[in-house]
């Protein structure tokens, strides 16, 4: 019987992908970028960031060099800001410790901040053809499927077992880019066969030997995690207008949102009025209740009442953290999924007129 890897490797050929704008390249930071996006993020969504992304900022050095707000802004609308902000961080430091080149060991990439065990060992792979196992989610539902592996896979014990397996199952043939297809195998048989649902058993290179499918177990595998309900939590945004144009301020480095500019925000019950006179230096007119906007994150959901604020004067205190600007200028700017939503719903003429 041939081993796993190489009936991936075979079956990689005819039914792969082998047209992301990220492949047929082996500069370690086009391969660290793109995977940094689809950590979180499906490839269809990915690929306008990306290629957006590489024109702005073509190598390490010229994305370490421009301030934070920039990357930010090429970010926005992808969601998971942190992943940027270590981004951003990490070429500063390969320009620092590394004279801008990129590590070539795995171990020495994964102590990059934002890079796990899983992404340095792709980037390893990719850019260096080192033999490393990848360990991504896709991976992780392909293994545990084929090996009828029951738990939930975050849990350290199923996990090092996981990993024992991907360790286990690397091509043995070196050379000749076996390796590299190898890995991207097992990426395209996650996303494209091997779906979380309605995966295609029917056409999957595996299935004679997969314990799942013999069982009649693959909607039960992975094993899902026992979750809580996510708690709800309830915002107020403040959309002040003056002149056609709307407030945003700039959060904070730390907490949802670090760096993004968003509108400012109050509890619920807040007198809107005398806050905006005391923390913000604005006379207002009422405020006018725009439709609720719901929006989830990993660990909890976020009610959004936004309220349109007429502003009758402004002395603005704090000048320098906040910014007025036309709605549509704001898309260009780093901010926030429901901050776009909000703009577009409630300001643009044209919502098709926008791509970014
Ligand atoms: N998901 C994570 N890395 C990927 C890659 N290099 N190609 C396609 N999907 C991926």
């Amino acid at each position: 019987m041939p081993s796993i890897a190489s009936q991936l490797i075979h079956w990689h050929k005819d039914y792969g992908r082998h047209h992301l704008p990220w492949q047929g390249n082996r500069d370690p930071y086009a391969i660290w970028l793109s995977e940094i996006m689809l950590q979180q993020t499906q490839v269809n969504t990915v690929i306008p960031y990306y290629v957006r992304f590489m024109q702005a900022f073509p190598t390490i050095s010229s994305m370490a060099q421009a301030p934070l707000d920039s990357v930010l802004a090429l970010w926005s609308g992808l969601g998971y800001y942190s992943r940027a902000r270590n981004l951003h961080q990490a070429a500063r430091l390969i320009m620092q410790d590394y004279q801008g080149q990129f590590p070539e060991s795995r171990m020495l990439i994964e102590q990059l901040p934002g890079i796990g065990r899983s992404t340095a060992a792709a980037i390893a792979v990719f850019a260096y053809s080192k033999r490393e196992a990848i360990l991504d989610g896709n991976v992780k539902r392909i293994f545990t499927r084929h090996f009828g592996i029951e738990g939930y896979p975050g849990e350290s014990k199923i996990q090092n077992l996981l990993w024992e397996k991907a360790e286990e199952l690397l091509p043995t043939d070196y050379g000749k880019g076996q390796i590299e297809t190898y890995t991207q195998a097992l990426m395209d048989l996650g996303a494209t066969v091997c779906k979380r649902h309605m995966p295609l058993c029917g056409i999957c290179p595996l299935q004679r030997h997969c314990v799942a499918f013999q069982k009649n177990r693959v909607n039960q595998l992975p094993t899902a995690k026992q979750r809580k309900p996510l708690p709800q939590k309830e915002t107020v945004f403040l959309l002040l207008m003056y002149q056609q144009e709307l407030l945003l301020g700039k959060r904070p480095p730390s907490g949802i949102w670090g760096e993004l500019w968003c509108p400012p925000e109050t509890e619920i019950g807040t007198d809107i009025a005398s806050y905006c006179q005391r923390y913000l230096g604005i006379k207002i007119q009422s405020p006018i209740q725009l439709p609720i906007l719901n929006h989830q994150f990993t660990h909890y959901k976020l009610r959004i009442h936004p309220q349109l604020i007429p502003v009758i004067s402004s002395t603005l205190t704090e000048k320098n953290k906040f910014i007025w600007i036309k709605p549509y200028d704001a898309l260009k700017k780093a901010i926030p999924t429901p901050v776009r939503k909000l703009l577009k719903q409630n300001f643009l003429l044209d919502d098709h007129a926008f791509t970014i």
